[in-house]
């Protein structure tokens, strides 16, 4: 009989598992960046060449190791964080497994120079492997700490070489693991060389801000909104996140740690995305900072053979507080009217309950009849100023200050007419603002029928001629769906017969006719206009059903359009716009209005340069 199972021989078997752990420069940065952390550096200097593949040295100024222990931390198995199973539960390190070091010297030819942190000996140790292979080991005058060089990466493995990617595409990902450790341990200094050239310094830092500034550019960091450093349930939440309208494609600018762990979790990403509600246009992923500290029991890091990937035991409550942290401040006033600098002063989450300053007036000059005062909270309504000095790129307006300008309240507000009858422009001082008549509406609406009703409580108004409803499938299963949010709402119907139900009483904060449009729209799953979502299951999926209907029902009645507007009815709507609690976005977060400052207008025909 011929034997076909054998024991690989330990080289094989090191490059298997080397897989595990190292798939990329990367994966290779990140390893020997958290070894630094878990050897308590102040201070970590990475320096890339060639996208990683070339070179990758990381240095710090950690514990170092004796010359005893740096013999023996290329072993597999090897670590000083965990002598038995049951540390694990409690691990406070980065690492755990003792592989990291064997994995890549297998695969690599690794120098390592380090020295103990305190120690009597006068020297510290060099060690160089070549695949696995110990080449050299001698004392050498170093200084404290310890400084890993990896090269020839994947030499060995050719298969493994072959899977990489482009010496950009490789770079850019381990400068995003840079910046992410970075975010994350705003405690610790980092220096970032790319191919020689420094790209990121940064200090250990107390403020979280100056770390964003350094890692993301001061002008992104001057506009995010501090979390209050507070519990939800018994999670602490910290860090910083973007204004709804900084929004970005894709998740890439999110960064969520746990206890200083970098991690990548999808079901924190939605509840991210939940905590902005309606504010976030869909599609949009916001640019968070956050670092989350839940109860150590409650925690599972074994579960990723990169460790990225982290169990929460209670993981619902985790997305709650990470939900509820966000929303806490997206909706408050601060988020919609942002301070200069786009701060917010500490402890704003205890102001968020306290009613809105007293609106200041802006006078309206317009050339026909019927002047009017606009009474606006306008002036918490400010952006930083240098934003506005910049030439936008073409591509959006989300480069734009959504906002009106600091001193809004000292300049009038002219309406100069509406374009394609779809758009209000105004002249607002020597800047234009443009209004989309669809949106402002619908926001207008959704704010004066949630105000009715939560004021009018529930009540229904009965119906003199009951509306009869026919119900495809469609209907049907939605019924099952929405039926007793509904009637929660004060909505009135019975089934009549299997397929049709009959309509006898509205919630009196709807108007008659738009209600039972709205029942039938909303059980048909038909999309009501172009513009908003239709009202399927995913149509607003963070709002809670009720507010989905109150936001439908918002949405049906607005003017739509193309749809021409007399200069009274543009000044009421816009009057009545800037008198919401967040006029800047309509129910599916959309932008109500933009401004055009004159600065920008002023590059843009070169007046200025
Ligand atoms: N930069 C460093 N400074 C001090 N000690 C280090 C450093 N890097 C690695 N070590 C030591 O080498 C051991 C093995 O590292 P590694 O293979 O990454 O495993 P792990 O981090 O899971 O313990 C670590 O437990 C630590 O004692
Ligand atoms: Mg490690």
């Amino acid at each position: 009989m011929v034997r076909r199972i054998r024991v690989l021989d330990d080289s094989t078997v090191r490059k298997i598992a080397a897989g595990e752990a190292v798939e990329s420069p990367a994966s290779v940065v990140k390893e020997l960046l958290e070894n630094s952390l878990d050897a308590r550096a102040k201070n970590i200097a990475v320096r890339l060449d060639g996208g990683g593949i070339g070179r990758i040295m990381v240095s710090d100024d950690g514990c170092g190791m004796s010359r005893e222990d740096a013999e023996v931390a290329f072993l597999r198995h090897s670590t000083s964080k965990l002598s038995s199973i049951e540390d694990l539960s409690t691990i406070g390190t980065l690492g755990f497994r003792g592989e990291a070091l064997a994995s890549i010297s297998a695969i690599s030819s690794v120098e390592m120079v380090t020295r103990e942190r305190g120690s009597v000996e006068s020297g510290g140790t060099r060690i160089i492997l070549s695949f696995g292979r110990i080449a050299v080991l001698e004392e050498v005058g170093c200084p404290e700490g310890t400084t890993i060089t990896v090269s020839d990466l994947f030499a060995n493995v050719p298969a493994r070489k072959k899977f990489l990617k482009s010496v950009q595409t490789e770079r850019s990902r381990c400068m995003d693991v840079v910046s992410r450790a970075m975010l994350s341990r705003p405690d610790v200094g980092f220096r970032a060389y790319v191919d020689d050239q420094l790209r990121f310094e940064s200090p250990p830092c107390t403020d979280l801000r100056d770390r964003a500034a350094a890692v993301l550019g001061p002008k992104v960091a001057r506009a995010l909104l501090e979390l209050p450093d507070r519990s939800y349930g018994s999670v602490r939440v910290t860090g910083l996140i973007s204004l709804p309208w900084e929004s970005r494609s894709t998740s890439a600018g999110i960064t969520v740690s746990v206890r200083g762990r970098v991690v990548r979790n999808r079901n924190i990403v939605d509840a991210l995305r939940r905590g902005y509600g309606s504010r976030l246009m869909k599609g949009r992923y916001p640019l968070v900072v956050m670092d989350l500290v839940p109860p150590s029991e409650c925690l599972d890091v074994n579960v990723h053979p990169a460790k990225e990937l982290v169990k929460f035991s209670e993981e619902r409550a985790v997305l709650l507080a990470v939900e509820t942290a966000v929303s806490d401040i997206v909706f408050s006033r601060k988020a919609a009217f942002p301070k200069q600098e786009g701060t917010v002063e500490e402890g704003a989450a205890d102001r968020i309950e306290r009613p809105p300053p007293p609106p200041a007036m802006v006078k309206v000059i317009s050339s026909g009849p019927g002047q009017s005062e606009l009474p606006v909270a306008l002036r918490e309504m400010e952006r930083t100023r240098s934003e506005f000095d910049e030439v936008p790129s073409m591509e959006g307006p989300e480069s734009l200050p959504p906002a009106l300008p600091e001193d809004a309240s000292a300049h009038p507000l002219r309406i100069i007419g509406q374009l394609d009858r779809s758009y209000i422009l105004c002249e607002l001082g020597s800047d234009l603002l443009m209004v989309d008549q669809h949106a402002a509406h619908e926001r207008v609406r959704l704010e004066e029928l949630k105000k009715r009703y939560i004021t009018g409580k529930v009540s229904t108004q009965e119906l003199l001629d009951p509306v009869h409803i026919e119900l495809d499938q469609t209907s049907i299963d939605n019924l099952g769906v929405m039926g007793s949010a509904l009637k929660e709402l004060g909505f009135l119907f019975e089934d009549f017969g299997p397929s049709s139900i009959v309509v006898r009483g509205l919630p009196r904060f709807m108007g008659r006719m738009e209600g039972h449009e709205v029942i039938r729209d909303l059980l048909s799953g038909v999309e009501v206009h172009e513009g908003c979502s239709p009202p399927d299951p995913s149509f607003m999926p963070e709002l809670p059903l009720k507010e989905k209907i109150i936001a439908l029902t918002a949405c049906r009645g607005a003017i739509k359009a193309h749809h021409g507007l007399s200069l009274r009815e543009m000044e009421d709507l816009i009057r009545t716009l800037l008198e919401c609690e967040v006029p800047l976005h309509c129910a599916h977060g959309r932008p109500t209005m933009i401004r055009l400052p004159q600065s920008i207008l002023e590059r843009w025909f070169r007046r200025v340069l």
